[in-house]
């Protein structure tokens, strides 16, 4: 099988890129074995502490991101790193090249149940013009992203991973402690009949979002003509995956809940490289009323709409938000 070093050169990537992505990767193996020690590493459970978001952060989170924070700010590749564990831009090395965003442990309400969680990162190159702890830089459309990907630690540790030339697949080999190729070219089916959405929030949802998913809950009987089945596992990473599996769409969409928060997920570390695993694999990834990887950010933990997934569903759940706009 084809290890991850081989596919990055094939796919053209520089060599500077190649070993960022590989200092990361050493971080997430690391994840990865904490993450599976479990109870009897003591990782698992609340600090005291919360992150700016005002989330109360796990163990696991704060570990995670000191393990990723540590090798990316020595690695010499990274000019800057965000984190959604961090309030502000941690500067790393001035000469550095890249940029670099992280949600160190997604779905950290899973941790405490053995269920999915991942690591999800972006990474842009860093402008010359920047000192190391400006966050201006970061505030670039995710359209400028070099690479994208996350490491879910499921059943098998697995990194999805995107330089631009397609969406590839990898299985960590425990044995030996690389990453091999094992689903080259991922592609989204287009169609699909499953959803996933946390429909506890249906009351906070607008109009479009309502209508569109009432008549998925019609089945067969309703405008859509056929029965569609739900899945919810509340870590984007365990969702996404899914879906890049076997189809679907995702949506944490606008809600009302919060007017200052357009919606949960946050935009750099998150739905942005998200968005540019699914289109490399043919999907599509939107707010409702833009696509997000033409989003230009306002601020390193900007929060948005997300709508993703299998291109012709997400077509129809964004037509029911242009009829709503006309
Ligand atoms: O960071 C956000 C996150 O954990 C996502 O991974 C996940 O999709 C979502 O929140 C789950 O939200 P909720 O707790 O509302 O189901």
């Amino acid at each position: 099988m084809k290890r991850l070093n081989s596919q990055l050169q094939e796919d053209g990537c520089p060599l500077e890129l190649i070993l960022l992505i590989r200092t990361l990767l050493a971080g997430c193996k690391e994840i990865s074995f904490r993450v599976s020690q479990g109870e009897l590493a003591g990782v698992l459970g609340s600090t005291l502490s919360d992150n700016v978001q005002g989330e109360r952060q796990k163990k696991l989170d704060v570990i995670s991101n000191q393990i990723l924070k540590d090798i990316l700010s020595e690695s010499g590749y990274v000019k800057a790193l965000s984190s959604e564990e961090e309030d502000t831009v941690v500067g790393c090395n001035p000469d550095g090249k890249y940029l670099v965003s992280i949600d160190p442990l997604d779905g950290s309400s899973n941790i405490d149940i053995n269920s999915l969680i991942g690591t999800i990162f972006s990474i842009q190159h860093a402008p010359q013009w920047m000192e190391p702890d400006d966050p201006q830089a970061f505030l670039q459309p995710g359209t400028q992203m070099v690479a994208a990907g996350y490491v879910l630690y499921g059943p098998s540790t697995v990194l999805v991973l995107t330089t631009g030339r397609g969406t590839h697949g990898y299985t960590l080999d425990k044995t030996h402690g690389g990453f091999l190729l094992t689903r080259p070219n991922i592609r989204v089916p287009e169609q699909t009949q499953e959803f996933a959405i946390n429909a506890s929030n249906q009351r906070h949802w607008e109009k479009p979002m309502q209508d569109y998913i009432a008549d998925l809950l019609a089945g067969k009987d309703g405008p859509r003509g056929k029965d569609f089945n739900m899945r919810w596992i509340a870590a984007m990473v365990g969702d996404i995956h899914r879906i890049l599996s076997r189809g679907g769409l995702f949506t944490y969409p606008f809600d009302y809940r919060e007017p200052n928060k357009p919606g949960k997920l946050r935009l750099l570390y998150e739905a942005n490289p998200m968005a540019f695993l699914m289109e490399q694999a043919g999907g599509e990834a939107s707010t409702g009323t833009q696509r997000i990887m033409e989003i230009l950010p306002t601020e390193i933990h900007q929060r948005v709409p997300v709508i993703m997934g299998s291109k012709e569903e997400v077509a129809m759940c964004l037509e029911y938000h242009n009829r709503e706009a006309n």
